[in-house]
């Protein structure tokens, strides 16, 4: 059987690379990549003021990401990139106020209870399937990418504060991440090459006055919250979300909780890293099953089979059994990692593997390059959700594989971000056939997670009716907007 490659950029030479970020003010870090990048195990990469040390082995990527000695603290280009919305939260600080931070929130997402979220979950799910349904009737083209975006925005929006994304502020809020995301890039290329490490620059005055309405607003729907629970008969003994977690958080040593601003910074990381990584990776799977209906084909199989062996029911449990459907996901996560980048760097001279470290040098961890790596995968660059069932294929070396992160900082949602893929995958997957336009101008691009260079357009049909799921009609018109622009 033949394996489909899917898009990806064909790698050129370093000077051709640094030639197109002088000459054409090229954005795209992945189009810039050259060759050796995804060869190498270790070595400086192109030319670079700061210096860039690319690592794609997997003991000295642990290395780094394990961080024993406090050596390699989150990159300072990516922190400028994010600060102006998420202040000094989990997600960019280091060091000690990172292992406050985690200490206080790492408990709420392992008590977090699955059976509440997945509630949530199914809920916009099933809304969304009957959006589907009027545009399968209707015919109109739709955005693969910004209508999962809504959708996964919905689903954490629910489970943060337990209001659906239609409510009128929590709409707001994701309007303005689409300004954020669209205008802002996980690492600024220009001052890669050309800046000195920790050289201080602000954002446009555009993605500034953007994060300042989207902290407002997170505060105003925190405020919300506060107010609804505090009305709640103490009797009603209702399940904390996760706003509620963040609020009663404290930290083990001084007992002291997050203030409101932390809270503030707290929530639009939720908000951030909950719904356009994983709307990132669903975007990538179904492309890929709309490119390859065979695949799609026997994802379809296993849901049905599930659903007469469970009475129709697909709950976590059931869910948990989709084997293939959650092996699509992987390797959607290993070709498009949504995080594509997990830059570091260095703060002090030092050695990692044969390489001579110095003060200020960008370490570049990059997903996309390890999963990529022909030392580690066969066929790297097809997409083979095969190769996840144990003994068919060479296991991949340990620590190739690392979409979550690794180590202390690994992804605190990567459980509810499974679920939620599985779900979506095998709801959408089960009533509809996606048709993609012009298929061959996809191109991925890495800007704050793994996104296609422009929106991807498709058509939808209905294969079957959602008879298995409840009926819901969609609550909002204004989802209208997830028709293509
Ligand atoms: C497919 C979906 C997701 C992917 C691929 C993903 C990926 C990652 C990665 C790679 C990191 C580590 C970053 C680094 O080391 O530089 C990370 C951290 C994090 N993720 Fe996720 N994530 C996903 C979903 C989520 C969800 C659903 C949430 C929350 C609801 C979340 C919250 C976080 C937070 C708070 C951190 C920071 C952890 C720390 O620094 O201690 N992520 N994620």
């Amino acid at each position: 059987m033949t394996l489909y490659r899917p898009p990806a950029p064909w790698p050129s030479g370093p000077l051709r690379s640094l030639l197109r970020v002088v000459l054409r003010g090229e954005r795209n870090l992945l189009s810039l990549l050259p060759l050796p990048a995804y060869r190498m195990r270790i070595g400086r990469l192109g030319w670079s003021r700061r210096g860039i040390v690319m690592v794609n082995d997997p003991a000295l990527v642990s290395e780094v990401l394990r961080d024993p000695q406090q050596m390699y603290p989150k990159n300072d280009l990516m922190v400028d990139a994010l600060q102006a919305l998420v202040g000094d939260s989990m997600f960019v600080c280091s060091g000690a106020n990172w292992q406050r931070q985690r200490a206080m929130i790492e408990p709420a997402f392992a008590l977090m209870r699955i059976d509440r979220v997945f509630d949530g979950m199914a809920q916009a799910v099933d809304e969304q399937v009957a959006r589907l349904e009027l545009a399968a009737c209707d015919g109109t083209l739709l955005s693969l990418d910004a209508m999962l975006s809504r959708l996964t925005a919905d689903i954490v929006c629910r489970a943060i504060f337990s209001v659906p994304l239609a409510s009128a502020t929590a709409y707001r809020v994701f309007e303005d991440f689409l300004v954020f995301e669209r205008s802002c890039a996980n690492v600024d290329i220009g001052r890669m090459i050309f800046a000195r490490p920790w050289t201080a620059t602000s954002q446009t005055a555009a993605v500034q006055s953007a994060c300042q309405r989207i902290r407002a607003q997170i505060g105003c729907l925190l405020d919300q919250h506060q107010q609804t629970r505090a009305q709640q008969p103490a009797s009603a003994a209702v399940p904390p979300d996760l706003a509620q977690m963040l609020v009663e958080a404290r930290d083990p040593a001084s007992g002291q909780g997050f203030t409101r601003e932390e809270l503030i910074d707290q929530l639009g990381v939720f908000f951030l890293a909950g719904h356009e990584t994983t709307a990132s990776a669903l975007t990538w799977a179904f492309f890929v099953l709309a490119m390859q209906p065979a695949l799609a084909s026997r994802l379809r199989a296993e849901v049905a089979a599930q659903r007469l062996l469970t009475g129709g029911v697909l709950d976590p449990a059931a869910l948990r059994q989709l084997s293939f459907t959650r092996n699509v996901f992987r390797e959607a996560l290993r070709l498009y990692p949504p995080i594509t980048f997990l830059p570091r760097v260095a703060l002090r001279d030092g050695q990692l593997g044969p390489c001579r470290i110095r003060r200020g040098n960008m370490i570049m961890i990059a997903p996309w390059t390890l999963h990529r790596h022909a030392d580690f995968w066969d066929n790297p660059d097809c997409f083979d959700p095969d190769r996840f069932v144990s003994g068919l294929d060479r296991a991949h070396a340990a620590g190739a594989y690392i979409p979550f992160g690794q180590g202390p900082r690994v992804c605190v949602g990567a459980a509810f971000a499974s679920l939620e893929a599985t779900l979506i995958l095998a709801r959408l997957g089960e009533c509809f056939s996606f048709t993609v336009q012009a298929p061959e101008r996809v191109r991925p691009a890495a800007r704050l997670t793994t996104r296609p260079e422009q929106e991807i357009l498709i058509s939808v049909g209905l294969l079957e009716r959602a008879a298995a799921g409840p009926s819901v009609r969609p609550e909002s018109l204004r989802w209208s907007q997830m028709k293509a622009s």
